[in-house]
């Protein structure tokens, strides 16, 4: 897949738009540019597999993907989980806490994803509380879900 280094004049408004990143100094949005690769998948492209160890969060630019868990068993189809659209992230969970992706993600549509480093992104946690309580309050908002759906 072809990757980009971002251009800080057209991301800037795009990472502004980002719920997750809303709020933020302009000083960290900067940072993030510098740190962000734009990607582009084509649908059904399956970014990674649960169980794979994390290194990356995801950030839908544009297009669609679904989380779902693989079939436990031979003739079980997979099970969705969530549909993620535009400005939606994921890869959060196995990132903060370093516990294997506990779904798969995969593209519906033809996609353009910004992708931070597990290490860029927690050196951003560690030094942005702000950010930390989005991401955060995410975490705890889809283990709920999860744990309901169960
Ligand atoms: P991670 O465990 O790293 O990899 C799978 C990802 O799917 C997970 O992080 C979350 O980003 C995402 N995910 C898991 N459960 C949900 C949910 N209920 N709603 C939305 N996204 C989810």
């Amino acid at each position: 897949m072809p990757d980009e280094k971002v251009d800080p004049s057209i991301v800037l408004p795009i990472l502004k738009r980002i719920p997750l990143f809303s709020g933020l100094e302009e000083d960290l949005h900067r940072e993030i540019i510098d740190q962000i690769v734009l990607m582009y998948y084509p649908e059904e492209y399956v970014i990674f597999k649960e169980g794979d160890e994390g290194d990356a969060l995801y950030i839908i630019k544009k297009g669609s993907a679904e989380v779902f868990h693989e079939p436990k068993e031979e003739g079980d189809l997979p099970k969705k989980v969530a549909e993620l659209g535009e400005n939606d992230f994921f890869g959060e969970m196995a990132l903060v806490s370093d516990v294997p992706r506990n779904a798969s993600v995969k593209m519906l549509t033809d996609s353009e994803i910004f992708i931070l480093s597990k290490d860029n992104f927690k050196k951003l946690l560690e030094s942005n509380s702000v950010l930390a309580q989005h991401v955060s309050k995410a975490v705890v908002e889809r283990l709920d879900e999860n744990l309901k759906n169960q």
